[in-house]
């Protein structure tokens, strides 16, 4: 048999294989032989590297590093779900939905994963592109990082169509986070918080072996319908699971069809129950109208399908004992209270701390040591303390005393009377301060360097190397390779990166100085302003408040900071390192929201129609003079005219009003 032929072979028995045991979970050669088969595939496509091939099982395992993520415009856009959050909701929203199709129509119920979204695209059966949803008219390709979830086939089976594109949502199971993060803990590096944001996070390495370690699992929840000739969802879910896919159905009751509101109902209340078992998050389930012909009739606005809706269900809460109460200070000296627990289990991940925000939270809700509190976990990453069950308040406990020195320095803590939080006011002198600071001015979105996270940070410190950001330009490659752990690629790195630094442009030093209340947005508001930080620094306070983002708090902020003896010296110390002290804002705009979609702008706006026009090109759109079929988007004034809408209406041409366009770019 040719190399070639047997490849072929290879590469059909082990996707074969794959299939049956990631999707199937009936696997019939042992893994032994399963390694094998690919040990030969591998060898094989080494000694023929003429007959490689991206879509190859060997590309499974992921490989080095890949380059940062293209952009590329979706085949159509990404709507996100209209939500609902009882039963009231739900009921009208199906009512509504019987009504326009004369009630003939049947809904599907399935759950709503919380993972992050994705779009396969699927070429003569090959997968050729994966995009994350992005801004949902743009996405990034991480297809190589996709290659490496197991349960998403990256050959389908022969007899799906020529082109087709499934979207789905990739998530991480539970046991997968907590293997994970006990891996992280060998390593001594921090733990990760949540399921989803650590799929977000997995998706976007640049090592997509990495990627295929952390075990990514993948729903699929839509199937283009018209170009596989299906008439339904759930048809579609059916040709979806014979082409390869996994799809919800795996899962006993998770995708049913019915066709009436009591069933709908059910599944809600059954779901709401039994999402405890499930061995991954979901955070509601959702109903969509099965027929495409009533998906068609029924349309979209321009954020969702009117044809779909989710239903949400409440926050996850825990009850646990509150063990101490701890303090942390932040880069500004603020003081931020942490409530340090006894474990408890959460929407499916372990929770150990939580914020108490500040001392008046604690002292309205009379938050004490021992008490059994309520804890939740809503959207956000870090839980919350929202309660404390009194019935079961110890006999002996006493109210908190908020703390009044700083946890780390010892000095008083001051609280000014318009702000809710205490701060610690030794700027100069408190490690946690110092350090912070130097760490957000390497941060990404500031000076960037490179290799100069918490842990270097704390060590150059500790070596007394560097005790204020312009420190990091007086280091040379000698002394920190007596540092721990600091052999000289990576102290290499790091001076190169420092150095790399001072190309930087003046926004982004001038937000990396870690100002009070000048965060990223007034930073760039500030520079584009004076052109220069001389310019700032002979700024008054009415020339300040010029500004509309600046109001009387950033003004003192930044009047404060130009008159602190310790802030000129170490300003003077990093205009001699190089930075850049002036410079002009780069004012045009990187926005992607329209990237390679023809735009149509019609009628009268709130701004001169050239307006319009110049933001459609800003954010990479392109302009036609009339509607087409190639149009994707109609951007509609007042007063157009109604043969355009029409003929929009007909060819299928989204038609977005002056808000929906502002909202979307
Ligand atoms: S359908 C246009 N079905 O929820 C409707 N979405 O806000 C397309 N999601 O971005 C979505 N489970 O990432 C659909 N069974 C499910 C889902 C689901 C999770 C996510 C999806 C979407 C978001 C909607």
């Amino acid at each position: 048999m040719s190399p070639e032929a047997r490849i072929a072979d290879l590469r059909r028995a082990l996707h074969e294989h794959n299939h049956r045991y990631y999707v199937l979970a009936e696997p019939v050669i042992s893994d032994r032989e399963f390694d094998t088969l690919l040990k030969e595939l591998e060898q094989l496509e080494e000694q023929h590297p003429e007959l490689q091939d991206p879509n190859s099982p060997t590309k499974r395992v992921g490989s080095g590093l890949t380059d940062q993520f293209d952009k590329v415009a979706h085949s159509s856009p990404m709507l996100s779900l209209s939500n609902s959050y009882n039963q009231d909701e739900l009921q009208d929203w199906a009512d509504r939905v019987q009504r326009e199709t004369s009630g003939s129509c049947r809904f599907t119920c399935e759950l709503k994963y919380d993972g992050v979204a994705i779009a396969l695209q699927y070429h003569n059966g090959g997968l050729v592109r994966a995009l994350t949803r992005g801004d949902g008219a743009v996405g990034e390709d991480i297809t190589a990082n996709v290659r490496t979830i197991r349960t998403i086939p990256i050959q389908l089976s022969p007899d799906a169509p020529e082109r087709v594109e499934i979207r789905g949502e990739i998530i991480l199971p539970f046991q997968a986070f907590e293997a994970l993060n006990q891996r992280m803990e060998g390593l001594g590096k921090k733990a990760f918080v949540n399921p989803r944001n650590t799929a977000a996070g997995t998706l976007k390495l640049q090592d997509s072996a990495e990627v295929a370690r952390r075990g990514l699992d993948c729903f699929l929840y839509g199937v283009e319908l018209d170009s596989a000739g299906l008439s339904s969802h759930s048809s579609g879910v059916e040709a979806a699971e014979s082409w390869g896919f996994k799809t919800p159905k795996v899962l006993p009751k998770a995708f049913e069809v019915v066709d009436n509101v009591d069933d709908v109902m059910r599944y809600v209340a059954h779901w709401e129950q039994a999402r405890q078992g499930l061995p991954f998050a979901i955070d509601g389930v959702v109903i969509k109208v099965d027929e495409s012909s009533h998906r068609s009739s029924l349309g979209s606005t321009a954020k969702s399908p009117r044809w779909a809706l989710a239903y949400k269900f409440e926050t996850e809460q825990g009850l646990t004992r509150l063990k101490r109460i701890d303090y942390q200070v932040g880069r500004t000296g603020a003081i931020t209270p942490v409530a340090r627990l006894e474990p408890v289990f959460i929407a499916g991940t372990t929770v150990e701390n939580a914020s108490l925000h500040n001392a008046d939270q604690i002292a309205q809700l009379d938050i004490r040591e021992g008490d059994l509190v309520q804890v939740e976990k809503g959207g956000e990453i870090i839980p919350k303390v929202v309660g404390v069950v009194l019935d079961e308040r110890p006999e002996i406990s006493a109210p908190h005393v908020y703390a009044t020195h700083c946890p780390d320095c010892e000095t008083p803590l001051e609280r000014a009377e318009e702000e809710a939080k205490h701060h610690c006011p030794n700027e100069q002198g408190c490690p946690e301060q110092i350090k912070g600071r130097i760490e957000h001015f390497a941060s990404r979105k500031a000076m960037n360097i490179d290799g100069l996270g918490d842990k270097s940070v704390e060590q150059l410190w500790a070596a007394g190397m560097v005790k204020a950001p312009a420190d990091l330009y007086d280091l040379s490659l000698e002394p920190l390779l007596t540092l721990d752990r600091m052999a000289e690629t990576k102290a290499g790195n790091l001076l190169a990166g420092i150095e790399a630094s001072k190309a930087i442009p003046f926004e982004r030093v001038l937000f990396g100085l870690g100002i009070r209340h000048v965060g990223e947005t007034v930073a760039k508001r500030l520079a584009r302003h004076f052109g220069s930080l001389a310019a700032l620094q002979l700024a008054d306070r009415d020339g300040l408040l010029e500004l509309d983002v600046v109001g009387p708090v950033i003004a003192d902020a930044v009047l404060g900071y130009f008159q602190d003896g310790h802030q000129m010296e170490h300003l003077t110390r990093l205009q001699r390192a190089g930075l850049q002290f002036e410079g002009e804002v780069d004012e045009t705009p990187q926005g992607t929201a329209l990237l390679g979609k023809k735009c149509v702008v019609s009628g009268v706006f709130s701004m001169p129609r050239d307006e319009i026009k110049r933001l459609v090109e800003q954010n990479g759109g392109r302009l036609a003079g009339s509607v087409s079929g190639s149009t994707d988007f109609l951007i509609a004034g007042d007063k157009m005219g109604p043969s355009k809408r029409e003929k929009a209406e007909r060819m299928g041409v989204l038609i977005l009003t002056e808000s929906q366009f502002m909202d979307m770019i």
